[in-house]
């Protein structure tokens, strides 16, 4: 293992993502690791409340996972999974303090600490979905939402103009967030959530605009009631 300060050269990252590249294209997906725009750009739409926590799928070489340190993530409330055992050994190095797992995205339960489960409110990806079949698509994306709090958020970037995930037919609500181009290839960000939470969310709004418009009817008549009181007399 090289030294420290040649390993966080970024010309040392550059060459590590292009032997990892060569070695397992599909996986990889990307000629260069994220641009600074983009991971910042995804940052933004990070939720994570006291307590919470958030999972990075497919960290690469560390482009997000130093992008949600920056952020304010707290170094004990991120975790970061990757694939490949040279990249993990890569971000471990890098990352001493923030929980770093070698594993298969599609096996998050398995793979989180059990504390973790059910408090992660956002899970941010950097695996190339759209290299992918529907059918593992499909396994880390019920894997994703099996660890995140009903209410949570996948956020994803891809280089195409569209969805890099068939959002309907995985029962999920699409959003298309922004387009970064300072990065190589631009890209564009998404963010799904599950489709109920939208229902539940719009049946809570109907409910509140119900009750503040029973409220205003109540005040009316007690207020046109007095008014009533006062002619009378
Ligand atoms: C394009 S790189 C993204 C790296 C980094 N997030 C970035 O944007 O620069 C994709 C990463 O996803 C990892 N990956 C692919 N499939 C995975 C899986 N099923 N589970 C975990 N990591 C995976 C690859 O090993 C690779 O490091």
């Amino acid at each position: 293992m090289p030294n420290q300060d040649k390993m966080l050269s970024k010309r040392y990252e550059n060459i590590l993502f292009l032997k990892r590249l060569l070695k397992n294209p599909v996986a990889m997906g990307a000629v260069f690791p994220s641009s600074k725009a983009l991971a910042q750009f995804i940052c933004r739409h990070v939720d994570c409340a006291d307590g919470e926590f958030v999972v990075e799928i497919g960290a690469g070489t560390g482009r997000f996972t130093q992008a949600l340190l920056d952020f304010g993530i707290p170094a004990d409330k991120l975790i970061s999974i990757e694939l490949d055992s040279e990249l993990v050994r890569f971000l471990k190095q890098k990352f001493p303090k923030i929980t770093i797992i070698e594993g298969d995205a599609t096996q998050l339960k398995h793979l989180l600490p059990p504390a973790t489960l059910g408090r992660v409110r956002t899970v941010v990806s950097g695996i190339p979905m759209v290299n992918f079949p529907k059918r593992i698509q499909r396994e880390i994306i019920s894997s994703a939402f099996s660890i995140l709090m009903p209410q949570g958020r996948f956020l994803q970037f891809t280089y195409g103009p569209i969805s890099p995930l068939p959002a309907r037919s995985f029962g999920l609500i699409k959003k298309r967030l922004g387009h970064i181009l300072f990065n190589f290839p631009p890209a564009t960000v998404w963010g799904y959530e599950k489709a109920g939470n939208q229902i539940i969310k719009r049946r809570f709004l109907l409910v509140k605009m119900l009750r503040e418009k029973m409220k205003k009817k109540r005040f009316f008549v007690r207020n046109s009631n007095k008014n009533k009181n006062i002619t009378e007399c």
